[in-house]
């Protein structure tokens, strides 16, 4: 447990290997309601209007690769048990979770700190993470942690209750790009992650990140970001802080879903802050496809006046590209990648 930031940050002292480099440090960021990410109710799907929330879920997947959902379903009373498992997970003593740590890929349950790729990577997030795997719920549960003790059972509503929610988003989507209906709920999606960050108070916050500039490389991501704010968006050239809007799930679409729609859904870059004030718990849900599933633009969006623009991907290839990206061994923040003609490159 000695590597993991809350167990020895006391908030007074910002070591330099969570320094990051210059330009990749916080900056400016832009905070106005008019800017923010477009909030999308979702409940009336169900409804007549139906094909209105098809238009506002594929506008907002255009314009900023981002949304927020309210009237989603999920009961506010499960929102409120899991975070506040989650929070009394962070609080145990440190000897009760350090059965946990590992790095062990094979394992469905994990607590780290900063990334997978601690050991290699130049700066550290200032975050300790708790990863699940829920792919088979019931026999990923059996790895997960007994303490607090509903954490099980209540972890294991959550997910199945935010997957059926994602599921129901992309169902929409697919309705918008005109695909047959079960077009993603085929192997694509046949993944399920779960990341339960726990961001803990900063002593410099202008000098490090919480989650560095990413793309997320799944299919889709559902994230609850709580009471506090600390989620950025590139908007424009810009970092957009996302508002928080209780009870409100924070929708992404990610690289695999730009690949799969041919460029017409666009995933976007993201990041999270620290705060010197106030500690941070967000809980990301992750669509994914299967390691060796082929991610390529759908078939029934291409033709001779729109030729794919990317090339098909076996998903294990778009993942280590994203993850070469993210640690900064390639020179890109974008993890996309334009196909053919030879050029394989970073956009
Ligand atoms: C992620 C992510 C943002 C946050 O887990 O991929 O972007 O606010 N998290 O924790
Ligand atoms: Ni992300």
């Amino acid at each position: 447990m000695e590597k993991f930031v809350s167990s020895w940050s006391d908030g007074k002292k910002l070591p330099e290997s969570y320094v990051f480099p210059p330009g990749k440090r916080p900056g400016k960021v832009v905070v106005t309601a008019a800017k923010n990410v477009p909030v999308i109710d979702i409940g009336k799907a169900a409804g007549l209007d139906r094909s209105v929330i098809i238009q506002q879920v594929m506008q907002a997947s255009q314009e900023f690769g981002f949304f927020q959902v309210i009237n989603h379903g999920v009961l506010s009373t499960l929102l409120d048990d899991t975070r506040g498992v989650f929070e009394e997970f962070f609080a145990l003593p440190a000897d009760e979770k350090t059965d946990l740590c590992s790095l062990d890929k094979s394992k469905n349950c994990l607590l780290l700190t900063s990334n997978m790729a601690y050991d290699t990577e130049e700066f550290h997030n200032w975050r300790d993470t708790l990863k699940m795997d829920c792919s088979s719920l019931e026999e990923c549960k059996q790895e997960w942690p007994l303490k607090p003790v509903k954490f099980r059972d209540i972890v294991g509503n959550y997910t199945t209750d935010v997957g059926n929610l994602a599921l129901r988003i992309l169902e929409l989507i697919c309705e918008g790009l005109g695909l047959e209906k079960s077009y993603f709920t085929r192997e694509l999606s046949k993944k399920e992650l779960l990341l339960v960050h726990h961001y803990p108070i900063c002593p410099d916050p202008s000098l490090t990140l919480g989650t560095r500039s990413h793309f997320d490389p799944g299919l889709i991501t559902i994230l609850l970001q709580g009471d506090i704010p600390g989620l950025q968006v590139m908007k424009d050239g810009e970092w957009i802080g996302v508002e928080v809007i209780p009870g409100a799930f924070v929708v992404n679409v990610g690289s695999s879903l730009e690949f799969v729609s041919n460029g017409k859904l666009h995933s976007v870059e993201h990041r999270a802050v620290t705060s010197k004030d106030q500690s941070r718990i967000s809980i990301a849900f992750f669509l994914l496809p299967e390691s060796n599933c082929v991610v390529e633009p759908a078939k029934a969006l291409v033709n001779a006046e729109n030729p794919p623009i990317y090339r098909s991907v076996p998903y294990s290839e778009l993942l280590n590209l994203f993850l070469a990206a993210y640690i900064g061994e390639i020179d890109s923040v974008l993890g996309k990648w334009i196909p053919d003609h030879g050029n394989t490159s970073p956009r």
